[in-house]
């Protein structure tokens, strides 16, 4: 098979291709990714050997319709991901989140592709925090941010590329992700390099929005199932009933660190921040027979705190630039 990896330099897409490495190491993978901000070429080094890497933007029709022709699969996570970065420029998402995905179906549609897009639980919108419910295939879209919007819209593109033109595509809609090589402007790493760096972690509002975190191996080992054995057409929801909310994820942060659990501080909250997610991946579990692997979300932290403390050369470079972001924002 030879895999055609969009955003692939990036948190979970390094992560993908890490995993398909060692795992498919009959897959031929070229990774297709701008290095923006938040792309970083490091985060493929331990298998740098084992794949093709292409400098290049997913908006560039000549160059996706070229890599796209000697490919068997696309599988597509380039995106603007930070809701705070929409909030603050919301038209790189549009670019890249729709026109970009726009025009990967167009060279798909042409090649005959399968293709296989990744996206959020976001385009949900968000749940109260005491109901019950959890989001299903059939919960309608109902994004918040530009962020979100912009990926609900390029999902929406893949529905009617996938109806209108018979372009062989799947969705998935995963829940929030932790690991390593996740950039430090996101809430888990920022918490962890804040600690290391003896600054006091920050919540956002009262701290009482709740994630459904999910370990990146698990939702990347989902992808894998969704390649391999997913009906087209159909979406699939990835999530590990992971719910936390931001209070406690920091409490356990400062807990693993040795620090005392209440050394955080309330900032000024995010606009139109999504109160709580929660995915039901049963369709998944029940088609495909897919199961997570990182359940115990403590273990799964102690690691990631142990990653970004071993791999400070990875993340330093990012992090002063980042923090003078939120300074202006006041958070
Ligand atoms: P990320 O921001 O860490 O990485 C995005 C990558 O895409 C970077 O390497 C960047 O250089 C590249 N990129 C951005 N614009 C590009 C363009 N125009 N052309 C080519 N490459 C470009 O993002 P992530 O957290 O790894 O998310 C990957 C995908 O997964 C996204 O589609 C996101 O919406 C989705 N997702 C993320 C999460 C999460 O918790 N992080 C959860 C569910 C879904
Ligand atoms: O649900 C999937 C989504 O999860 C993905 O689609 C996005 O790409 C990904 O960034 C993530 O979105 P969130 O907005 O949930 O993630 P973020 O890491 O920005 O924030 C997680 C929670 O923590 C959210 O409730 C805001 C809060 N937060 C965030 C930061 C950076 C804080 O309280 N303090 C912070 O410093």
């Amino acid at each position: 098979m030879r895999l055609l990896v969009t955003g692939g330099a990036g948190f979970i897409g390094s992560n993908f291709v890490h995993q398909t490495v060692r795992e498919h190491p009959e897959v031929e993978v070229t990774v297709l990714d701008a290095l923006t901000y938040a792309g970083d070429e490091k985060s493929l080094a331990p298998v740098a050997d084992a794949i093709t890497f292409a400098k290049g933007d997913i908006t560039d029709a000549d160059l996706v319709d070229e890599l796209v022709s000697d490919a068997d699969v696309v599988v597509h996570f380039a995106a603007e991901s930070h809701n705070d970065n929409s909030l603050s420029n919301p038209w790189p998402f549009v670019q890249t989140n729709i026109i970009g995905t726009f025009t990967l179906l167009e060279a798909v549609r042409r090649h005959g592709t399968r293709y296989h897009h990744i996206s959020t639980d976001e385009v949900y919108g968000d749940l109260e925090l005491d109901d019950p419910a959890k989001f299903t295939p059939e919960t309608p879209y109902n994004p918040s941010s530009p962020y979100s919007s912009t990926k609900a819209g390029s999902d929406l593109l893949v529905r009617a590329w996938a109806r209108s033109f018979g372009v062989q595509a799947t969705i998935s809609n995963c829940s929030n992700n932790y690991g390593p090589y996740q950039h430090v402007e996101k809430f888990i790493p920022r918490q962890i390099t804040n600690v290391i760096d003896g600054i006091r972690p920050k919540l956002y509002g009262t701290g009482e929005n709740v994630r459904d975190w999910i370990h990146v191996e698990d939702h990347n080992s989902a992808v894998w199932a969704i390649i391999e054995r997913g009906r087209i057409g159909e979406t699939y929801l990835i999530g590990a009933n992971g719910e936390q909310n931001n209070k406690d994820v920091v409490e356990l942060i400062l807990e693993l660190t040795g620090q005392p659990r209440d050394a955080y501080d309330l900032v000024s909250d995010r606009p139109g921040h999504d109160l709580r997610y929660a995915i039901d991946s049963f369709k998944l579990r029940d088609e495909l027979g897919w199961a997570p692997q990182y359940e115990n979300f403590r273990d799964g932290l102690a690691a990631t705190i142990d990653w970004y403390t071993a791999n400070e050369g990875w993340w330093r470079p990012q992090k002063d630039a980042t923090e003078a972001k939120y300074a202006q924002l006041g958070r």
